[in-house]
């Protein structure tokens, strides 16, 4: 499974994405707005310097023909850039005709393994499940990416299965045992993949130890 981190943080995208394990980011437009009134476009600029990999970037226009538009204008910051699109009539459209120009997507704000399907059949590159705000909901999250992971094999559907809207760990593992291509994660979560209390236990018992040797 491939890790994105969900942020448009670069502070954050670089202290990960030096580790190794970072493939790509995915923003949207509540993670630009975190980012103190620093410009949109240097934002993007910034990311794409850091990451070598795919970096979502969420369309904001409500019509196909202006989501097409900013499709074309973003993709000429970066060639690893990939337009998001919201799921609904007029993304779905847009998501057709970025596709005829090779642009890529992420179809976004994903609830149902329907959803998947038809951003999958107009061309999306990437669906994206969010399987936290599910959860919120009273639904079961993972099991859209379940279903969504199980429908794409059925058919060899090639659009991409991001599981989105990560809230913790389990999150993380859930999805992986599901068969989602992709989870993006944000750095709280990330942060908590990475520390284990008797990890830290082990590490401080090997260095005290380590002190009564005769060197
Ligand atoms: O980027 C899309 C998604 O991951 C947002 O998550 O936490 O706002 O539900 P959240």
């Amino acid at each position: 499974m491939q890790i994105f981190i969900d942020t448009a943080n670069t502070e954050e995208i670089k202290k990960y994405y030096e580790m190794g394990f970072v493939d790509g980011v995915t923003t949207n437009p509540s993670l630009i707005a975190k980012e103190n009134n620093k410009p949109f476009k240097k934002i993007i600029q910034e990311i794409v310097s850091i990451v070598n990999g795919p970096i979502s970037v969420e369309a904001t226009a409500d019509k196909a023909s202006e989501i097409v538009k900013q499709g074309i204008e973003y993709q000429k910051i970066h060639k690893n850039i990939v337009i998001k699109v919201v799921m609904n009539e007029e993304g779905l459209k847009a998501i057709k005709e970025l596709n005829k120009k090779d642009i890529k997507t992420n179809c976004t704000l994903i609830f149902s393994a329907n959803q998947a399907l038809l951003a999958a059949k107009a061309g999306a590159t990437y669906v994206s499940v969010f399987v936290g705000r599910l959860d919120d909901a009273g639904n079961e999250g993972i099991q859209v990416i379940k279903d969504t992971t199980q429908v794409f094999k059925n058919f060899g559907i090639k659009s991409k299965v991001i599981s989105a809207s990560i809230r913790n760990p389990i999150h993380v593992i859930e999805s992986a045992k599901a068969g989602a291509d992709v989870a993006t994660i944000p750095f709280d979560v990330l942060d908590k993949m990475i520390k284990h209390p008797l990890t830290d236990k082990g590490i401080q018992k090997f260095l005290d130890d380590w002190k009564k040797v005769k060197k």
